[in-house]
């Protein structure tokens, strides 16, 4: 009896002591271990006598009981001590006023963005949005590329499981191109429309110059009147200014796109340089854009008179116009939110926009 008082006295004194999880496991094992001191007492309890066995094996299993309940509750009270420890620890905060030395710095999307969107707006381009998470129809079928349109495979388009009330399926994508806000913005408003959108995309696509999640910016003007020469105007006065030149190589190659008729896709001239790519050359044309003039069956479909109005769109990829005018040679890294890229490539937020990039490569 006087040995199980002074185990349980020793146990309880240690476990005071305990503060981490290695202590409290060394007196786990110590007690109730396959060799720890309960154990063995309860292993001796075969060679007592029946009476004995009986109320000294009650007291030992009311004992172990105990030990080990404790032994739980200071585990989780210790659990529970380190992590307040640790949140304190990383708690900020927010409105403590800017370290000049350490402040953040403006990402080159975010840049390319502003820069992007000051050039058209100099043209009398508004700026619309509309959510990254889309329907088909908004995404798809409103732009004339209707459920088994092969288009529809060459988007690698990220579908949501999303079921409504009455177990009917949402039928919401994660939106593959920045093309369904051109239809938002037929729906609810009246000709003349001159509107760019830039925003983030969604493929299941991933190498040096795809990510899952890129950045577009769309354009569309309607009218009575705009062409396709307006649209090549716009275009190329619009790649001038970002590149900073005054006279660039380009070419306007017919593609297709079911939204667009006829459609076209705009390459620059341009020569790579091992991992670069410099601009201004005949020697290779990269591919920067696709555009063409809104094919009327689009208009209808967001209830625009075809016979009345017509005009053109684009969409353009942000990302690849920033590796193009910055030099990053991979597009993964734009994401890692890695300090040593972010000093190299991001901008000065106290000089925002343009042309401020931080540092020299
Ligand atoms: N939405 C097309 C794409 O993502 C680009 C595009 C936009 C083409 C507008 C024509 C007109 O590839």
């Amino acid at each position: 009896m006087n040995e199980l008082i002074e185990i349980e006295k020793s146990i309880l004194e240690q476990l005071e002591k305990a503060d981490n999880e290695e202590s409290i496991e060394k007196i786990r094992v110590l007690a109730l271990g396959k060799k720890g001191k309960i154990t063995e007492i309860m292993r001796s309890l075969s060679n007592m006598e029946l009476d004995e066995r009986k109320s000294f094996g009650r007291e030992i299993n009311f004992l172990k009981g105990k030990i080990s309940k404790l032994i739980n509750e200071k585990r989780l009270l210790i659990n529970s001590i380190n992590l307040e420890k640790k949140l304190k620890s990383e708690s900020l905060d927010l409105t403590l006023p800017v370290d000049l030395e350490l402040n953040g710095s403006i990402h080159p999307v975010s840049q390319v963005i502003q820069e992007v969107s000051l050039i058209f707006g100099d043209m009398g381009f508004d700026i619309a949005e509309g959510p990254d998470i889309e329907d088909d129809w908004h995404n798809f079928t409103a732009l004339n590329i209707p459920p088994e349109h092969p288009a529809r495979q060459m988007h690698d388009t990220f579908y949501l499981e999303k079921q409504d009330n009455n177990n009917q399926d949402l039928n919401e994508v994660l939106r593959t191109h920045t093309s369904p806000v051109q239809v938002r913005t037929m729906m609810k408003s009246k000709p003349p429309i001159n509107i760019i959108v830039p925003g983030r995309t969604y493929r299941s696509d991933s190498d040096q110059t795809h990510t899952p999640m890129f950045h577009q910016v769309e354009g569309l003007v309607i009218d009575d009147k705009s062409h396709m020469g307006h649209l090549k105007g716009c275009l190329v006065e619009f790649v001038k200014k970002f590149f900073n030149l005054e006279k660039i190589n380009y070419r306007f190659r017919p593609s297709y796109f079911p939204f667009t008729e006829p459609s076209a896709e705009m390459d620059i001239g341009c020569i790579r340089e091992g991992n670069k790519i410099v601009l201004n050359s005949d020697q290779d044309w990269l591919e920067i854009l696709g555009c063409g003039m809104v094919n009327p069956v689009v208009l209808e479909n967001c209830g625009i008179n075809s016979m009345k109005y017509q005009g053109f769109a684009f969409g353009m990829g942000i990302d690849r116009i920033a590796m193009l005018k910055y030099g990053m040679p991979d597009l993964r890294s734009f994401f890692d939110s890695d300090l040593r890229w972010l000093k190299h490539f991001a901008f000065d937020q106290f000089n925002f926009p343009p042309d401020s990039r931080k540092g020299s490569f």
